[in-house]
């Protein structure tokens, strides 16, 4: 990472979690997480978010949505508002992570008018794209990144691009172990910067915050974020274990 960019550890907890078990989770993540390191964000279950605040306010971790709807309210069942995120103090939100676009149908255009519902809300929105096998071996990676990004972005301007995160998650690395090797993350990472700064500006480009998600443990963190491209990480399973989780954030401690 640039020492310009403040990194950013990013926890997905996906489905997973009681209300209970997350007020545990947070609480131990307050005691665990060291201060003064990368920023910290946590994204639970919506309906353990309440509980979480509780847990974590005052604290250097802050919380998020794994999702949300674009509309400001109304007959949309099952769907959660931008401004009912906020309404928890949730700061950041999650915008088309693979699981939402491969199960749940969510298109490029949905992804773009979340994204930009986040930041009209002042949610800072991690935005995630990624290859699937298939496409890695199709050659195809380069191709599907670029245009998830330029369709993400759709119409925007510098000023927006300048306030979003993006999460490189490769499909074929998320929940399989299988990490993708740091300098390959490291130049796909490098190329959603180009794509910025095609869609914006140079500058603008080098102050966006590119994470790399997929199967992040302890282990491979610090070798990941000594890359040039990589600013932070998106945590799935090894975000819901404190030590685990408290080991990913308190990275550059362990590094020393
Ligand atoms: P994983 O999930 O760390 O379990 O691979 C990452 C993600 O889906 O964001």
């Amino acid at each position: 990472m640039s020492t310009a960019r403040r990194p950013l550890i990013a926890g997905n907890w996906k489905m997973h979690k009681t209300v209970a078990e997350a007020r545990q989770l947070a609480n131990a993540l307050r005691a665990k997480v060291a201060a003064g390191g990368p920023e910290v964000v946590v994204c639970p279950p919506a309906t353990a978010l309440f509980a979480v605040a509780e847990e974590l306010k005052g604290s250097a971790i802050a919380w998020g949505g794994q999702n949300m709807d674009w509309h400001a309210k109304g007959a949309f069942t099952g769907e959660i508002a931008p401004g009912m995120l906020t309404d928890l103090g949730c700061t950041f939100v999650i915008v088309g992570h693979s699981e939402r676009r491969t199960l749940f149908g969510e298109t490029d255009e949905a992804v773009c008018q979340k994204a930009e519902a986040a930041l009209a809300n002042g949610l800072t929105p991690i935005i995630c794209v990624g290859e699937t096998l298939e496409q890695r071996e199709a050659a195809l990676t380069d191709n599907v990144v670029i245009v998830q990004v330029q369709r993400a972005l759709h119409g925007w301007t510098a000023e927006q691009v300048a306030k979003v995160v993006f999460a490189y998650e490769p499909v074929w690395a998320i929940g399989t172990g299988k990490t993708c090797e740091s300098q390959e993350a490291d130049r796909v990472c490098g190329l959603i910067r180009d794509t910025l700064a095609r869609l914006a500006d140079q500058a603008t480009a080098d102050g966006v915050r590119i994470l790399y998600g997929g199967s992040v443990k302890p282990e491979t963190i610090a070798e990941q974020m000594a890359k040039p491209h990589v600013d932070g990480a998106l945590v799935g399973g090894a975000c819901l274990e404190a030590d685990s989780f408290a080991a990913i954030a308190n990275y550059q401690a362990v590094a020393r």
